[in-house]
């Protein structure tokens, strides 16, 4: 079912045709960050679905996640802790490599900033394969803290990315607006 606020956020996403290369079609979001009604409404479902699954941080992955997760954050009252790719953070940080199609990546959280008593909410704008979701779960996991769901904006539901996360969700919830 499309309620308002669906439609609202579908109608500021742009298709652009073969973007990054020949045969995507990407999602962009920028017209809904350029919307204070829309992206004050993404913003304030995300914050209230922090707080109905009961999370007390949230974690944004780079990059649009953060654009998302931070201001998400200050309306739910909760911390923001960044998941960023390798080499970016100065402290110490725990690490997680995830396959690409082609190759792999890795992404890294400062370990101070997570730990055991803590339930995390990860944000992002679009869960496509779900390597990048599944990767972070697994860094929270590590640092001892509990996982409290998954949110995004888009799930492109093509890619299977829902399926491949389950293992890694371990019956915590996948939200996708
Ligand atoms: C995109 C998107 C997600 C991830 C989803 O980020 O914002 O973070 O890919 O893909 P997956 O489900 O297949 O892992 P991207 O890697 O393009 O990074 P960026 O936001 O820093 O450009």
């Amino acid at each position: 079912e499309q309620t308002d606020v669906t439609q609202l956020l579908l109608s500021r996403i742009r298709d652009v045709v073969d973007y990054p290369v020949p045969g995507v079609m990407f999602k962009d979001i920028t017209p809904l960050l350029a919307d204070p009604a829309a992206f004050a409404a993404l913003t304030e479902t995300l914050a209230d679905l922090c707080v109905r699954h009961g999370a007390t941080k949230i974690v944004g992955l780079e990059a649009r996640g953060f654009i998302l997760g931070a201001p998400a954050a200050l309306r739910a009252g909760l911390g923001f802790i960044p998941v960023r790719k390798a080499g970016k953070l100065p402290g110490a940080t725990l690490k997680q490599s995830y396959d690409l199609e082609y190759g792999s990546a890795e992404i890294e959280v400062h370990a101070e900033d997570l730990a055991a008593g803590d339930r995390v909410m990860v944000i992002d704008d679009v869960l496509a394969t779900g390597g990048t979701a599944a990767a972070s779960l697994d860094l929270i996991r590590r640092s001892g803290a509990e996982v409290a769901g998954v949110a995004v904006l888009m799930e492109l539901g093509f890619l299977d990315g829902r399926r491949k996360l389950e293992g890694a969700l371990n019956g915590a919830p996948l939200e996708a607006l």
